[in-house]
C-alpha cells in the first residue's frame, strides 16, 4: 500500500474478530517503530508485545471501561526511557523529546498495521501504576500508549476532519494562506479565476464596442438632425 494511502486509511479500530496475527506482521509493526527517528537518534523507547489473552484481558480491565480492548489478538505497550533524555537534552530533552521520540515510533506504527491489511488503536487512557505493576515495568520507564492490532471486525465509516485551509498558515502563525488553493495543487480554482476574468473581459469588450458603435449611430444621427434643422 502506496504510505499516503496508508496515511489516509488508518482509523481507529475498536473491535477485532477472532483471528490471530500473523508473526511476520508483528515483527514488521515493530520494525516500523524502531526505524522512526529519535532526538539525537537516542531510540529511547521499548515495546511490550503481549498476546496471551489473561493479560490482554487483564489490559482491558485498567483502561477505564474500554473492555472491547480484550477483542485485540495482539496489544503493544509502548514505553519511554524517561531518564536518558534528560541525561543529554535537560528538561526539554525530559518532558518534550521522551514523549515526542515513543509517540513517532507509534505512529509508524500504526501505519505500518493499516498497510499490512491490520486495524490499530492508539489508547491513552490508562491506569499507569496498574500497567507497571502488570509488566513489572520499572521506575525510570513510562508506559505512554496501549496499542491494539487486530483484524478489524468493521468497515470504519469516512472521517469527517477540519478543513485543510483551517491546518496551516501562511508565513506567521495565525495568518490565513491567501491562496490555498496553491499549496494543495487544486489548480480547478485557478481555472476558473482565469475563466471568470476572460468572461468579465469579453462583458467590458462587448459593452465598450457596443457604446463606440452607439456613439457612431448616434452622431450620424446628430448629424442627420442637425442638416434637417
Ligand atoms: C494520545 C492519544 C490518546 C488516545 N487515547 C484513546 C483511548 O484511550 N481510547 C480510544 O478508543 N482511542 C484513543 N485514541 C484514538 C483517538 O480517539 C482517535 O485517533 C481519534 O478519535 C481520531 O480517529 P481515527 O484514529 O480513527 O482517525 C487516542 C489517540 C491519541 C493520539
Amino acid at each position: 500500500m502506496d504510505l499516503f494511502d496508508a496515511i489516509v486509511a488508518r482509523r481507529s479500530i475498536r473491535k477485532y474478530i477472532d483471528k490471530p496475527v500473523e508473526f511476520n506482521k508483528i515483527t514488521k509493526i515493530i520494525e516500523a517503530g524502531r526505524y522512526a527517528p529519535s532526538s539525537g537518534n537516542l531510540e529511547d523507547r521499548r515495546f511490550i508485545l503481549v498476546t496471551d489473552k489473561g493479560l490482554i484481558e487483564k489490559i482491558s480491565h485498567n483502561c477505564g471501561e474500554q473492555y472491547w480492548i480484550a477483542t485485540a489478538p495482539v496489544v503493544v505497550i509502548a514505553c519511554a526511557m524517561t531518564d536518558i533524555n534528560e541525561r543529554n537534552y535537560g528538561l526539554r530533552g525530559k518532558r518534550l523529546y521522551t514523549v515526542q521520540n515513543t509517540a513517532v515510533a507509534i505512529e509508524n506504527m500504526l501505519l505500518a498495521a493499516t498497510s499490512l491489511g491490520l486495524g490499530s488503536c492508539w489508547i491513552g487512557a490508562f491506569n499507569e501504576e496498574k500497567i507497571k505493576e502488570i509488566f513489572k515495568i520499572p521506575d525510570n520507564i513510562r508506559p505512554q500508549a496501549v496499542l491494539t492490532f487486530g483484524y478489524s471486525d468493521y468497515i470504519p465509516k469516512k472521517r469527517k476532519l477540519k478543513p485543510i485551509e483551517s491546518y496551516f498558515y501562511s508565513d506567521k502563525y495565525g495568518t490565513a494562506a491567501s491562496s490555498p488553493h496553491i499549496y494543495l495543487k487544486d489548480f480547478s480554482v485557478e481555472w476558473n479565476k482565469k475563466l471568470q476574468e476572460s468572461q468579465d473581459f469579453f462583458v467590458r469588450f462587448f459593452k465598450r464596442m457596443k457604446k463606440a458603435w452607439g456613439k457612431v449611430f448616434l452622431g450620424e444621427n446628430n448629424k442627420n438632425n442637425k442638416g434637417k434643422k
